[in-house]
């Protein structure tokens, strides 16, 4: 049995500079009550770590008004300008674990709205970062995540359009859906804010695995960058299972394959990672 792990599984830059910053201020700020706002990472074990010393999250802008003391910390997805003015009128101390290529997008966004171009963000509308970006457009936002939503974008738009992207989007699709609005003929500024992150994942996990029997993905099913890392794989490797932990890996499943690939989602700990892999390896 050969095990074939992906060097880029696991916690990318923003996601482990977030996740650092919590442990921090939980160290530094022991007799003040630390919150997320959100989960910090889409990683369900990891915010139950965090839960377990003493952190709590914040599930919406009602929540949060009914706090007045503490420290609040921003998730690695970013959010919408008007949380962060409530922290500011409610004087609480916050951290901001946005990512900061996220933020990049916030800046980009803010910025070209103000001008007077209407956003097109290519991403998924429930994704909590898309609702972080939308929430910096002083103007009119338009989401697309789809060929039937870009050709539906109307093309006798007056304004100039600037069109950003969801960091964990994939690259061909992205390209796909701009060329379509492209056609339109606008007034257009297109900046492709895809995170080499991602790309780099995505990359590695589809040459993975084309060369395994069977591929194992690992990351929380909320996870965007893990769900796409899995269609990737279940394209090139029919035997291609999604986990969270260990738990979920029947390795009868397995069955008598001689090659297995590993990959897992930019939020997914280490330790996961080294658990699931150690037990293929045991186990064959
Ligand atoms: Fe940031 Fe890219 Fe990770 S946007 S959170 S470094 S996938």
């Amino acid at each position: 049995m050969e095990v074939t792990v992906a060097k880029t599984a696991g916690f990318c830059f923003g996601v482990k500079r977030a996740v650092d910053m919590v442990y921090d201020q939980v160290k530094k700020n022991q007799n003040k009550q630390i919150y997320t706002y959100g989960p910090i990472i889409h990683n369900a074990e990891v915010v139950k770590d965090m839960q377990s010393k003493g952190v709590q999250v914040i599930h919406s802008e009602e929540e949060l008004r009914g706090i007045s003391d503490g420290v609040v910390i921003i998730r690695s997805h970013g959010l919408p300008r008007r949380i962060h003015d409530i922290l500011d009128e409610k004087g609480m101390v916050c951290v901001d674990a946005t990512c900061p290529f996220v933020k990049k997008i916030h800046i980009i966004v803010q910025k070209e709205s103000d001008k007077g171009r209407h956003i097109v963000i290519i991403g998924d509308d429930t994704h909590p970062e898309v609702e972080g970006i939308k929430g910096w457009a002083n103007g009119p936002v338009t989401v697309i995540q789809s060929a039937e939503d870009a050709k539906k974008f109307p093309s006798n738009y007056e304004k100039g359009l600037c069109i950003v992207s969801q960091t964990t989007f994939h690259y061909k699709k992205f390209k796909e859906l701009v060329e379509i609005i492209s056609k339109k003929r606008y007034d257009i500024i297109v900046l492709n804010t895809i995170c080499n992150a991602t790309k780099e994942r995505q990359v590695e996990a589809k040459s993975i695995s084309e060369d395994v029997e069977a591929m194992i993905v690992i990351g929380d099913k909320h996870s965007s960058n893990t769900q796409k890392l899995f269609e990737i794989c279940k394209k090139a490797c029919k035997d291609t299972y999604y986990i969270q932990t260990l738990d979920d890996l029947d390795l009868n499943q397995l069955g008598s394959v001689e090659t297995v690939g590993i990959t897992a989602g930019a939020s997914t700990p280490n330790n996961i990672i080294e658990e699931v892999q150690s037990n293929v390896r045991i186990n064959f």
